[in-house]
């Protein structure tokens, strides 16, 4: 199989993530996870113990430095040199995370590397504005969702097994807030486009759907 561009988009937990990371272990590709470099502007913005206003974000991702390390089928993320992998999946990065998101100084600081880190192809590339708008040329379009009741079901498990008490409803309605500014946002929004396929993941496990993923590259 050729060094195939694979982009992967979908609304909040639909398990883009661990679906995206599998595959591109199988096909031994890289792994570059999009939602990781706007959670690292989220975690950054925090860290200045201040009212979270557009003013304060754009000025944090003027000099922020961002980069995703992937090694050995897992991904690192560094702000400005330190390690921040576990910090940026906190409720408080979620739950600002969007408004991050929607800025437009930041999305072209993040689209810029991101097409830097896919330019020499073998890639999966998991977000929202993948196949519409980072890499429109890309040779595989996936659309991955899963019910709401599913994706809040599977969050909710995962934050439970790294601790956090978390309540099933405040999480469910928190991602159906956050798909709702992600698809309703001026520039780039969350969209199903027109040539990629759409794989409902709803009463799957991870394996089918790395399964399914692979089968469309082929
Ligand atoms: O893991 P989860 O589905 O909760 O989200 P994520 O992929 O880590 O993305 C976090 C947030 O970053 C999303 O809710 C979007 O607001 C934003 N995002 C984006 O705007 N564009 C992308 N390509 C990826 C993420």
């Amino acid at each position: 199989m050729k060094n195939l561009v694979i982009a992967i988009d979908g609304p909040a937990g639909a398990g883009k993530s661990t679906a995206a990371r599998l595959a591109a272990k199988k096909l031994n590709y890289t792994y570059i996870d999009t939602g990781a470099m706007y959670r690292a502007v989220a975690w950054k913005t925090l860290q200045n113990k201040e009212k979270v206003t557009d003013a304060l974000i754009i000025e944090v991702v003027k000099d922020i430095k961002v980069s995703l390390h992937y090694e050995q089928g897992n991904t690192l993320v560094f702000v400005d040199g330190k390690e921040v992998s576990g910090e940026i999946r906190t409720p408080e990065v979620t739950g600002i995370v969007s408004q991050v998101a929607k800025l437009r100084p930041v999305r072209e600081k993040m689209v810029a590397l991101q097409r830097k880190m896919a330019a020499a192809g073998a890639v999966v590339m998991d977000g929202r504005d993948i196949a519409s708008h980072v890499l429109p040329d890309a040779d595989v379009k996936i659309f991955l969702t899963a019910s709401i009741e599913e994706r809040a079901q599977r969050r909710w498990k995962e934050m439970k097994n790294k601790g956090y008490a978390v309540a099933l409803d405040g999480l469910q309605a928190e991602m159906a807030a956050r798909d709702k500014a992600d698809s309703e946002r001026e520039i780039s929004p969350l969209v199903q486009c027109k040539d990629a396929i759409l794989l409902d993941t709803t009463g799957m496990d991870i394996d089918e759907v790395v399964t399914a993923i692979l089968n469309m590259c082929r």
